[in-house]
């Protein structure tokens, strides 16, 4: 199966940015590594990330042009503003687990909202880079076989 990983704004500077909530990893860290295991298990993954929400909302559109069964995501800030982003992802019908690296729920109180959780087929916050893993292998099983 196909699947898109998508990371939404600032996560390009994954490694040096604010590591107390962020951790060391950097994105292309975090990228090789899933790309490696759903490639083990069988599977094509391809990851973007994006600053802009117009960006990120294109990349979801064009899914449409290609046989992506199973999208991860981090929409970073855009979790918590963009009904634009939510609403793409719901035009393309494509299930999809909402990731964040820091438990958006233990932070500021604008952190605990997102546009995007009941719409996923789940959510994972606060594990830092394993949340992805997790995450692949959720989709994964849901997917399987290759
Ligand atoms: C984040 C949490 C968001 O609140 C924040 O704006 C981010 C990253 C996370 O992965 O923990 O940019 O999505």
């Amino acid at each position: 199966a196909k699947l898109l990983v998508i990371h939404g704004p600032n996560l390009n500077l994954l490694g040096t940015r604010e590591p107390k909530h962020y951790g060391s990893t950097t994105l292309e860290a975090i990228n090789a590594r899933l790309e490696q295991q759903a490639l083990q298990a069988g599977h094509c993954l391809t990851c973007f990330q994006a600053n802009g929400e117009h960006v990120l909302i294109e990349r979801v559109q064009s899914t449409v042009h290609e046989d992506i069964h199973f999208i991860i995501i981090n929409p970073a800030a855009f979790t918590h503003t963009s009904i634009a982003l939510r609403d793409a992802l719901a035009a393309v019908a494509i299930p999809f687990i909402e990731v964040h690296l820091s438990n958006i729920h233990g932070r500021e109180a604008f952190r605990r909202h997102s546009y995007f959780s009941d719409i996923a087929e789940g959510v994972i916050s606060g594990l830092g880079p394993m949340g992805y893993e997790l995450a692949l292998q959720a989709a994964l099983a849901r997917l399987l076989p290759p």
